[in-house]
């Protein structure tokens, strides 16, 4: 019988990792309540046409990644990414009308056929978080310095921060004619899938892997000349503003986004390249000012960021030791059992967490498991601690066991631990 894998690009985090992740996730949660967003959580499935909708027909996301697929005639798919997601909710439940920002953050998997390498998964997590109703541009530059901040907390060193404007749909569409322009009598030297994007979306060749593709568009004009006065005076205030934070960022005139949904500002951060190889983007984000309305809801600007939390824990410097389980009970025999299991009961009642060893097997092995799981006291019970209600306490560090009473075993306990 062939043995059962996981997918492809789709990984299991066993118990020995967790602890960093929690560390992550945890950190995220703190920060998030310190600026003022609350939590939302959206189905993982949602119709195809929601994201086909938002992020573009012609992106990588919807040509080529997404996991779709018809239930009794419903075309669904497993969310891509969060910000479809959230925004139709925001829709749907007619927030606009309750209150004039709002601020929402999200953890959780997405999925993407992308080809698995270091660093890019099929099903990875991300940690992300959309502010609907202000237009900025101060918003903008608080969210990057959260997400300096949040990096910084989380131990991830050497973060470079990139920063563009798209302009809205005028100078986009200014910019997509001048880039067709320059590319044009360039074409035969693109990649075969940019030769094509020319006509379906030249704005992706900007961040084409292709070697080809990127020494095309080395000289390719900047969006930024082709702003509006507003999308312009946007922009300035929001270099301002990160300057005023002390934000270190670059102007990344180039940088556009695998997303079709962004307007004006576009940001990511990316870590050191050594860690994370190709996937070396921890953070992309940016304004999506028209997506609101075009799904149907009030004329409402947004912003947003997703991080991965795979890369983020790549990324991060901090060693994070595993919980130990600090008590554990050794019974020996079944009148041992009978009597430990209350008593165990009863320390979890008091808060301390202990695990019981009600196997057959010697007092040996059993210390020794008492080890490997970091216990500080162990809790010995055999026939004669029954017999006279007792348990006998070892201290794990300072190798002394003592006779304990019955009735005094959680305050010796907590005295115990206290101490060491
Ligand atoms: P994105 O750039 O597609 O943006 O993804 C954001 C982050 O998710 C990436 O920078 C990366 O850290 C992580 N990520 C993406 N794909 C993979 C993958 N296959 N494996 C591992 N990590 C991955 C968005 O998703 C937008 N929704 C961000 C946003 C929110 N814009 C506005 N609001």
């Amino acid at each position: 019988m062939t043995s059962l894998r996981a997918v492809k690009g789709m990984n299991d985090v066993l118990p020995d990792e967790i602890a960093r992740w929690h560390r992550v996730e945890a950190t995220f949660a703190k920060t998030m309540a310190l600026y003022g967003f609350r939590e939302v959580r959206t189905p993982y499935v949602e119709p195809t046409s929601l994201f086909v909708r938002t992020m573009g027909e012609a992106t990588d996301v919807v040509e080529k990644e997404m996991y779709s697929f018809v239930h009794h005639d419903e075309p669904l798919t497993l969310r891509p990414e969060g910000t479809a997601g959230a925004a139709r909710a925001y829709v749907e439940h007619g927030v606009a009308s309750r209150e004039p920002v709002t601020r929402w953050y999200y953890v959780g998997p997405m999925f993407r056929a992308e080809r698995p390498q270091r660093g890019r998964y099929r099903q990875f997590s991300q940690v992300g978080a959309e502010v609907f109703g202000d237009a900025g541009p101060a918003v903008d530059a608080e969210m990057i310095d959260m997400l300096v901040v949040f990096l910084e907390t989380i131990g991830v060193r050497d973060a470079r921060v990139l920063v563009n404007s798209m302009g809205g749909p005028g100078a986009r569409a200014r910019y997509k004619e001048a880039l067709v322009r320059y590319l044009e009598p360039k074409k035969a030297g693109l990649s075969e899938d940019s030769q094509r994007r020319l006509a379906t979306n030249p704005l992706r060749i900007l961040d084409s892997k292709d070697p080809r593709d990127q020494e095309a568009v080395a000289g390719a004009p900047a969006i930024t000349e082709l702003l509006d006065a507003e999308d312009d005076a946007h922009w300035r205030g929001l270099t301002r503003h990160l300057a005023a934070l002390g934000v270190r960022y670059e102007a990344a005139p180039r940088l556009v986004r695998g997303l079709d949904y962004y307007t004006r500002t576009l940001f990511e951060i990316k870590g050191a390249t050594d860690k994370l190889g190709a996937g070396d983007t921890l953070v992309g984000g940016g304004r999506y000012d028209g997506m609101i309305a075009d799904l149907g809801g009030p004329s409402v600007p947004a912003i947003g960021f997703a991080a991965g939390l795979e890369r983020l824990i790549l990324a991060s410097d901090v060693e994070v030791a595993a919980p130990a389980v600090p008590v554990f009970v050794a019974t020996l025999g079944d009148a041992a059992v009978a009597y430990g299991l209350p008593l165990a009961h009863e320390l979890r009642r008091a808060g301390i967490a202990c695990e019981v060893d009600a196997r057959a097997g010697s007092l040996k092995s059993k210390l020794r498991r008492a080890n490997t799981q970091g216990a500080r006291v162990t809790l010995i019970v055999g026939d004669s601690e029954v017999e006279g209600g007792t348990v006998q306490l070892k201290d794990m560090g300072a190798q002394t066991q003592d006779k304990v009473a019955r009735a005094d075993v959680v305050a010796a306990v907590v005295s115990r631990l206290g101490a060491s």
